[in-house]
This record gives structure tokens, C-alpha cells and sequence, in this order.
């Protein structure tokens, strides 16, 4: 195709704003669905059998329109995955920022606006759900045009539900977002923006070629790993694949197959060269994804250690961020550290492994990364609350930090306010978006973040905040290691790391909590909570003095062996912690958040 007829477009908008039914609207109307075979989500249905491991998604769709070629190029939506939403804006030169049209911008509307201004995308600025009764075109018209600095009548007015609109949007595209510029003589060069797994075929890439050509057997390289591979099939989705013969040319999107098994091997962001004419210069910077988050991921039954193991494996194929290495709690066993782009990030694999692989598992509380500065001048990294050293001889801790953005009617201020304060955060500016919704950026700890943060956010506003937050690098800060000890013994899996005014509640809660949970043993066992040698919180679970066979005086000697075998039963879900018998729901109960 020649590139001057090329429009590359993401949709950009904040979650349920509407993108999905757009996209489908788009679909129908350009024809490559036809109105027997549409059905509601159309590409996140895809989404489903992807997770399922029957279909690939389809992340980037060609649309015939006009005498034109637009590639709708999908962006995932959250914040954890911003790195990889980037990488997409790179592979496109315009952009729809959706809105809906009865509840304005919001958070992610905001985030997503910038990081498409980042990558110099034509913005379209676009109002959705105009059909609804409640909506308020007028108002947020002029609530985005102040935002992006343009007229309100700029404002396109769609709905993706009836189709209004969209055959206009289309035209807009055509008209206002520009061709895709390449040197078409020049060594191949193509942006990876997706890669995903798929039981069949393996690693399915996407990619948005940027100079050059790539075609169907041919050699490539990537760039980043030095690895070469041979292109097997190489095509369009349009929503289906479709094997493209004639390879794909400068500005043009599709994927291509090498049967490599793993995605680690085609990551998102790296440049895919010719193996026999290499390009010189990579694409702009690539770099690999950094887990943010840390937590232990451990089988409530011992024995799934190896199916664990194995599930962890095959996850990873489809996921490069996600990474993990073995470890081992005195308490939880054999396990591992797995480390996340973010909380939804761990939430998403969290079920995934026990919903497509029907594990148990325990998670002990998620973590963030420090930087330990020793007073020798050692640094240490942790992402384990066991592996932080105790001891005088630590001279600096440095936590991350975020720069977070909060959206909301402007009546819940001060209740916001009093959340972020509570945190350690450091208010770095407010805005009107309009009379009545505030922007409010605050400094905030990612530790602080991870707890139950977004929860307390929207229960103090009534659901009607919403948050975003992008990494802003490290601060030291106060934090200290908190132990929990059983009859003097610490238990790994409840050890925390926290801001020293927090520790004090943190060892008191948790002592509580765990006093409820382990039962009475035949001795008193003290609960303690102690920063290094120095205990800050106590209690006791008195001793029993039961003997369960006092019970069965008399000669019935099957009632006593029952009784023994329940017991034994019982012995196998307890973990022993020294001589204290915890039982397994114990530690489930006290790592959950709630
Ligand atoms: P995520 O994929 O969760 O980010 O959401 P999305 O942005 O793709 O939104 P989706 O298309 O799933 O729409 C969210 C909800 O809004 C659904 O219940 C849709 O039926 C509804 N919706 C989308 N567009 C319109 C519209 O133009 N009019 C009306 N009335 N409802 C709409």
C-alpha cells in the first residue's frame, strides 16, 4: 500500500468510556464485519478466547475506508501496563481521545492524553454516549476543549451505540491524521508494539514497520537480544489474520510468526531488523518492563510446588513482565517471589493461576522495591520484608515514589486531601477542570499506594474519584522492619516493612488479629511485635490443659480412634511454627488486606 493512503489510530479513553463499542461501530460500518456475524465487544471477545489460549486478540485492525487503509491499533488501559501503551502510541500517528458524554474526563482520560501528546499524536478529541439522556455535551465539549486547547464546535459528538457520528469520525481520520512517513529503500525497520502466545502458532508479533520492508521467509533480527529468526507467515488482521504475500512496507501494520514459543524472545518495544541488511539504529529507547511490585506466591497444599512452578512457566510465555524466583518461608515452605508491574498486574495472574490452573494459593502482603544504602557504602535491593537487614547499620532507605493524579467533584477535596496527608503525601498542585471537578496531583509513596488506598478513595467520595499514577523515582524515607514473633520465633511471612509512625499500629494489628486466629495450644504462646530486639506490641494466647480422649471415659475404643484420626486430619493444615500449631486459614486471614 502506498503510505501517502496509510492512517495508523489508537482510541484512547478512560475505562467504560466506551472504546470497545466504538470499535465495533468501526467494524460494522467499514464492513469487515458484516451485520450477521457482529456481535457486542467484538475484540474483547477476542480477548477471552486469547486468555483461553484458543485465538489470538486481534491488537491492531485494518479498515478499509475511503480509498484509504486505517489501522485501529488497540492500547491497553491501565495503569500498569502504561509502558506498553506507549509503545503502541509509537506505532501510530493520530489518536481519538474518547469521553463520555455524561461524566467528562477522569483520570485515565488525563493519563492517556498525555502520554499520546508524548509520542506528538494528533489528538481527535471525541465525545461518546451522546445519545444517553444524561449526557452533557455542551458542558464537556468545553471541559476537553480547554483541556487540549482547541475550539469546542473541534469537538467531534458520536455514539457508539447507535452508530451517530462515526461514519464522520472516520472521515476526520482521513482528513486529519497524517500519513506515515519511511524511508522504503532502506534497511527494514519495525516496531514490536504487542506479543502475545498462542498454543498453536507460538509467539504471534505485532509489529508496525517503520522504513523498509519485511517479508515472508526471511531472516530477521531483533534488535534488542541479538536473536535471529525466520519469518514463517507474515499478515494483516482485518479482524482475522490474513497472510499478506507481499510482505508488509513502510508505514503498514500486521504481525508476523516465527514460531518461537516464548515472548520473551519478540518483546514489546523492540525494533525487528532484516538478519541479511541489519538496520544500524534501533527505534526510540527500549527498555525492559521493571516489576514494581513484590509479593510470595505460595500452594496452601505443599505438594502443588511443582504444578506451581510449572504454571508460573507457562504464564511467562505470555507475559515478559512477569518474573519470579524460588524462595522459602519458614512458615508458608516452598514458594516464590514474584515480581508485578503494578496491583492489577498481580490481581490478574493471581487468578489467572487459580482459575486456569485450579491452584490454592496463599500470597503474603504485597511489597514495593527498596534501595539500602549500608553505612560500609554496600547497597542492597530488596524485594523480600525478610531480606531487609536489622541491625544499627543502615544509613539510608529509599523508597519509590509516584506522582499521582486524582479526579473529582470538587466537594470531596478535603476528604482527599485527609487520605494523601495520612499516607506521607506531598501536594504538588490543584486544578479546576470546572466549576465543579478538581485535578489534585500529590507526591505518594508506591508502598502507600499498594495497600488499600484506591478502596478508601473511592468509599470516602462516594465511587466518584479516580486516580492515576505514573513511577516519579525514590525518596528516602523512615522505614523500619517490623517482626512478628511466636513464642519468640519470628514468622517470616508476617514480617512487613513500614514508615516507623505506621509500625507501631501495624504491630499492634497485627497481633490482635493473630490472636483471634491461632487457637489455644497446651502452653501460653506471646505474640509479639518487635523492631529488631525491640518489642512493640504484645499479647497472649493462653495455654488448654484439653485432653480429647477425657472425654471418652468408657471402653468405646472406635469413638477414640475416630476421634485421634480427626485430629491427625486436622494436624495435616496446621504449620508449625517452632512448637506452635498455626493453622493454614490463619494465614490466609491475616495477610488478606481486609
Ligand atoms: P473497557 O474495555 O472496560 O475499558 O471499557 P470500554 O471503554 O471499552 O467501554 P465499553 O465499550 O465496554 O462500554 C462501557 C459501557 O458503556 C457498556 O455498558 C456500553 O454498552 C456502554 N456504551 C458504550 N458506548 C455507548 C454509547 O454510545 N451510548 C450508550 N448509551 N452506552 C454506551
Amino acid at each position: 500500500t502506498d503510505p501517502a493512503l496509510i492512517r495508523n489510530f489508537c482510541i484512547i479513553a478512560h475505562i467504560d468510556h466506551g472504546k470497545s463499542t466504538l470499535a465495533d461501530r468501526m467494524l460494522q460500518i467499514t464492513g469487515v464485519v458484516d451485520d450477521r456475524s457482529m456481535r457486542a465487544q467484538y475484540l474483547d471477545r477476542m480477548d477471552i478466547e486469547r486468555e483461553r489460549g484458543i485465538t489470538i486478540k486481534s491488537q491492531a485492525v485494518r479498515l478499509p475506508w475511503d480509498g484509504h487503509v486505517l489501522n485501529m491499533i488497540d492500547t491497553p488501559g491501565h495503569v500498569d501496563f502504561t509502558y506498553e501503551v506507549s509503545r503502541s502510541l509509537q506505532a501510530c500517528e493520530g489518536a481519538i481521545l474518547l469521553v463520555d458524554a455524561a461524566q467528562g474526563i477522569e483520570a485515565q482520560t488525563l493519563a492517556n492524553l498525555y502520554l499520546a501528546m508524548n509520542a506528538d499524536l494528533h489528538i481527535i478529541p471525541v465525545l461518546n454516549k451522546i445519545d444517553l439522556p444524561a449526557a452533557q455535551p455542551e458542558k464537556f465539549a468545553e471541559e476537553l476543549a480547554g483541556l487540549i486547547g482547541c475550539d469546542p464546535s473541534d469537538v467531534l459528538k458520536v455514539s457508539g451505540k447507535t452508530g451517530v457520528g462515526v461514519r464522520e469520525l472516520l472521515d476526520h481520520v482521513v482528513q486529519t491524521v497524517p500519513a506515515p512517513i519511511g524511508v522504503a529503500d532502506s534497511a527494514a525497520r519495525a516496531l514490536i508494539f504487542d506479543s502475545v502466545y498462542d498454543t498453536y502458532r507460538g509467539v504471534v508479533t505485532y509489529v508496525r514497520v517503520v522504513d523498509g520492508h519485511l517479508g515472508k521467509r526471511e531472516r530477521i533480527l531483533m534488535m534488542s537480544t541479538n536473536a535471529t529468526h525466520e519469518t514463517l507467515e507474515i499478515g494483516v488482521i482485518s479482524p482475522e489474520p490474513k497472510v499478506a504475500d507481499l510482505g508488509l512496507g513502510v508505514g503498514e501494520v500486521g504481525y508476523l510468526i516465527t514460531g518461537v514459543k516464548d515472548v520473551r524472545q519478540s518483546r514489546v518495544g523492540d525494533t525487528v531488523t532484516s538478519a541479511a541488511k541489519p538496520a544500524k539504529d534501533m527505534l526510540a529507547g527500549y527498555e525492559h518492563p521493571k516489576p514494581m511490585v513484590f509479593s510470595g506466591l505460595y500452594p496452601i497444599d505443599g505438594d502443588e510446588y511443582p504444578e506451581l512452578r510449572e504454571a508460573l512457566d507457562k504464564l511467562q510465555l505470555n507475559d515478559a513482565a512477569l518474573v519470579y524466583e524460588p524462595e522459602t518461608s519458614a512458615a508458608l515452605g516452598f514458594g516464590f517471589r514474584v515480581g508485578f508491574l503494578g496491583l492489577l498486574h498481580m490481581e490478574i495472574v493471581r487468578e489467572r493461576l487459580e482459575r486456569e490452573f485450579g491452584l490454592s494459593l496463599i500470597s503474603t502482603a504485597p511489597n514495593v522495591v527498596y534501595r539500602v544504602v549500608m553505612e560500609d557504602g554496600k547497597e542492597l535491593t530488596v524485594t523480600n520484608p525478610s531480606e531487609f537487614p536489622t541491625g544499627g547499620k543502615i544509613a539510608q532507605v529509599f523508597e519509590p515514589v509516584t506522582k499521582s493524579t486524582i479526579l473529582a467533584p470538587a466537594e470531596f477535596i478535603g476528604a482527599i486531601m485527609e487520605i494523601c496527608q495520612g499516607r506521607r503525601g506531598q501536594l504538588l498542585g490543584m486544578d479546576y477542570l470546572s466549576e465543579d471537578r478538581v485535578e489534585i496531583r500529590y507526591t505518594l509513596p508506591l508502598g502507600e499506594i499498594i495497600f488499600d488506598f484506591f478502596d478508601q478513595l473511592k468509599s470516602r467520595t462516594r465511587g466518584y474519584a479516580s486516580l492515576d499514577y505514573e513511577p516519579a523515582g525514590e525518596q528516602e524515607a523512615d522505614l523500619v522492619k517490623v517482626d512478628i514473633l511466636l513464642q519468640g520465633e519470628a514468622v517470616d511471612a508476617f514480617s512487613a516493612i513500614v514508615h516507623k509512625d505506621k509500625a507501631y499500629g501495624y504491630g499492634v494489628d497485627m497481633a490482635k488479629k493473630l490472636r483471634e486466629l491461632i487457637p489455644r495450644q497446651q502452653f501460653e504462646v506471646p505474640i509479639q511485635a518487635a523492631i529488631g530486639a525491640r518489642v512493640i506490641a504484645r499479647e497472649n494466647i493462653r495455654a488448654i490443659r484439653k485432653d480429647v480422649l477425657a472425654k471418652c471415659y468408657g471402653g468405646d475404643i472406635s469413638r477414640k480412634r475416630k476421634l485421634l484420626e480427626k485430629q491427625k486430619e486436622g494436624k495435616k493444615r496446621m504449620k508449625m511454627v517452632g512448637r506452635v500449631e498455626v493453622p493454614q486459614e490463619a494465614f490466609v486471614a491475616a495477610l488478606s488486606t481486609d
